[in-house]
C-alpha cells in the first residue's frame, strides 16, 4: 500500500507562507509516497497551482452538496476547485462544532459521492483514556462514522488521541499498534479483505524527532501532522523517515 504522509495546517498560514508548500513540492517532486497538505479554505487554490505532485486537501465540507448554508463550503466546490482529499470529523470540530459520529459520517459519503477521499478522524480523549475505554470509544466512534456504503477504495481513517494533538505527549508504540490493529480489523470486518489497503494514519505531536519510530509500527500507514507541518524544513524530515520505512 502506499503511504500518505499529511500536514493539517488548521487555521494557520498565509499568502506569504504557501511557499513553503513550493519548497516541498521542489524538494519531494518524485517521492515514492504520497504528500497531501490541508490549508485553510481561502488558500486551496492558490496552493494548488504550485503544488506540483503534492496533494492539496481541505478541512472540512457541508454535507449538503449547495444551498442555504452561509459561510459553508460543499464537497463538490473542493472537488471541482481540484482538492483531492478533506479532513472530516477531527476532534478540533467535534469539540467547538459539536460534530457527532452521524454528521462525520455524512459528511464522508458526501465527499466521496463528489469524488474526494474523506480523512475520517477517531480518538479518545484523556480521561477515556484514563478510565479504560479508548477501544469501546474508537469502536463507538468507528461504528456511527463509517456508513456501510462507503467505496473502502477511497477513504483513510486518522486516529488522533485528542490529548496527543499539540501536547508533545505521544501514546506508547504498544498503545498505538493496539488502536491500529483493533482499526483494521474492524475494517475487515465491514469491508472484506480491500480494508487491508486502507491507509489508517497516526495523528497527534508527531515531529522529525519521534516519526521514524511512529513509522516503524504495524498498521501505521503514514501520519497526520499538524504544527510540523508548517514548515517545510520541519515537514521534510518527517516525509523522508517514511519515505524510508
Ligand atoms: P499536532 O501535530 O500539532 O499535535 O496536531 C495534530 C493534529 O491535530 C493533526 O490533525
Amino acid at each position: 500500500m502506499k503511504k500518505l504522509v499529511v500536514g493539517n495546517w488548521k487555521m494557520n498560514g498565509s499568502i506569504e507562507s504557501l511557499s513553503e508548500i513550493e519548497t516541498l513540492a521542489t524538494r519531494h517532486h518524485d517521492s515514492t509516497i504520497d504528500i497531501l497538505i490541508c490549508v485553510p479554505a481561502p488558500y486551496l487554490v492558490p496552493a494548488k497551482q504550485i503544488a506540483g505532485s503534492l496533494y492539496i486537501g481541505a478541512q472540512d465540507c457541508h454535507t449538503a452538496s449547495q444551498g442555504a448554508y452561509t459561510g459553508d463550503v460543499s464537497a463538490y466546490m473542493l472537488s471541482d476547485i481540484s482538492a483531492s482529499h478533506v479532513i472530516i470529523g477531527h476532534s478540533e470540530r467535534r469539540a467547538a462544532h459539536n460534530e457527532t459520529n452521524t454528521l462525520v459520517r455524512e459528511k464522508a459519503l458526501i465527499a466521496q459521492l463528489a469524488d474526494l477521499c474523506p480523512i475520517i478522524c477517531i480518538g479518545e480523549t484523556l480521561s477515556e483514556r484514563e478510565n479504560e475505554h479508548t477501544l469501546s470509544v474508537i469502536h463507538e466512534q468507528l461504528i456511527g462514522s463509517l456508513d456501510p456504503n462507503l467505496n473502502s477504495s477511497s477513504f483513510v481513517i486518522a486516529y488522533e488521541p485528542v490529548w496527543a494533538i499539540g501536547t508533545g505527549l505521544v501514546p506508547s508504540e504498544t498503545e498505538i499498534e493496539e488502536v491500529h490493529g483493533f482499526c483494521r480489523q474492524y475494517l475487515l470486518e465491514q469491508f472484506g479483505n480491500s480494508a487491508e489497503y486502507i491507509q489508517i494514519l497516526y495523528g497527534g505531536s508527531v515531529k522529525g524527532s519521534n516519526a521514524e519510530r511512529i513509522f516503524a509500527l504495524q498498521n501505521v500507514d503514514g501520519a497526520l501532522v499538524g504544527s510540523a507541518s508548517l514548515l517545510a524544513d520541519d515537514f521534510s524530515v518527517i516525509i523522508e523517515a517514511l519515505e524510508n520505512v
